[in-house]
């Protein structure tokens, strides 16, 4: 039996399978059983009010979880689908609560990664999946990942390599009046707003709960500081000379020592983006008394890794 009709059928039976998406390791179930999506939330330790996303095959299942779906919905998906980029809409009845954390909508995507769309056809109906990292921490970009994070909490890891993109999915709420981007993700707001002609909103306090909203997430155990470009030389002069070893992941060359380990960040964001949540780990791993990160540009391009990095230092440490 092939790994796919392997996971179809632990699936259909309500068991987990993680899979590689293009983003970052989804921690799968069976969408329509509100059972198997309770096993998710045991299994990563997740508050069971917060909302899974529904990974669909093509968006021609779109209408089977969604209603009143806007025709931004289906331009956005044509343009898209398959690719990193999630969207509210307002929910079909028979959705489970488990999955919606009780709201009015649900979080729609068609992933890019050849298997995952493999299982996804196979399985032919919705596979919700969370990142399959233990909750608040570090998002797994490999299957030596999600196998470190939740060992046999999961029935079967399917290996698909490195994910390519590195972080979560943009999500885009679509389902009131104003659209809103809920999480910066390697699709932009301008990206969006191109294929719409309108503009779209920022994330606002009022919008709906999103886990990667939470303040700690993300998050390596060591404490990680974010760093202004200008000042990480005399931060690091700070620490080491208080005899602190600090691991320094910056795109800026500086002088180092014996205390400082430092790990070279990659110039572009989608390189930076692919490596992020790998190296966070590996550097957490070091044994260090401190994460530094020089802080990347301001630019809209960086968003998304500024937004995991402040995260990820807010919630380093624990
Ligand atoms: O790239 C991704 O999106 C990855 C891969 C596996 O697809 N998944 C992912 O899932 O990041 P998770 O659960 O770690 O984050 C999903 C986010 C959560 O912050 C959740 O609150 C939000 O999506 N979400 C899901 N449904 C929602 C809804 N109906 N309204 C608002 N936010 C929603
Ligand atoms: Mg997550």
């Amino acid at each position: 039996m092939s790994d796919i009709d392997t996971a179809v059928r632990l699936l259909r039976t309500g068991r987990l399978v993680a899979l590689p998406t293009e983003t970052v390791y989804g921690l799968g179930a069976d969408a329509s059983s509100p059972e198997a999506v309770a096993r998710i939330f045991a299994a990563k330790g997740r508050p069971a009010d917060h909302p899974l996303i529904v990974h669909i095959p093509a968006a021609d299942h779109l209408d089977r979880w969604a209603r009143e779906i806007p025709q931004a919905a289906r331009l956005l998906a044509q343009r898209f689908w398959p690719g990193p980029l999630t969207l509210i809409l307002k929910r079909q009845p028979q959705v489970p609560d488990a999955i919606t954390g009780g709201q009015d909508t649900v979080g729609l995507r068609v992933p890019a990664h050849p298997l995952a769309l493999q299982l996804l056809r196979a399985f032919d109906s919705g596979i919700a999946a969370p990142s399959a990292n233990r909750f608040g921490r570090i998002s797994p970009t490999t299957a030596d990942h999600v196998r470190e994070e939740l060992g046999d909490r999961v029935d079967l890891v399917l290996d698909g390599g490195p994910c390519t993109v590195g972080i979560e999915s943009t999500i885009l709420d679509l389902s009131g009046p104003v659209y809103a981007v809920l999480r910066p993700g390697a699709i932009t707001a301008q990206q969006i707003a191109d294929t719409l002609g309108q503009a779209v909103s920022g994330a606002t306090p009022a919008a709906p709960r999103v886990s990667g909203s939470l303040e700690a997430h993300y998050a390596p155990t060591t404490p990680m500081e974010l760093v202004p470009a200008g000042q990480l030389p005399a931060r690091i002069d700070t620490l080491v000379s208080a005899g602190l070893r600090v691991a320094v992941l910056s795109q800026a060359a500086f002088a180092g020592n014996d205390k400082t380990l430092r790990q070279q960040a990659p110039e572009d964001a989608a390189g930076y983006a692919r490596t992020l949540y790998g190296t966070l780990r590996k550097l957490d791993h070091q044994g260090v008394a401190r994460i530094l990160v020089e802080a990347p540009p301001d630019t809209p391009e960086w968003l998304a890794i500024r937004d995991r990095l402040r995260r990820a230092a807010r919630g380093s440490g624990e």
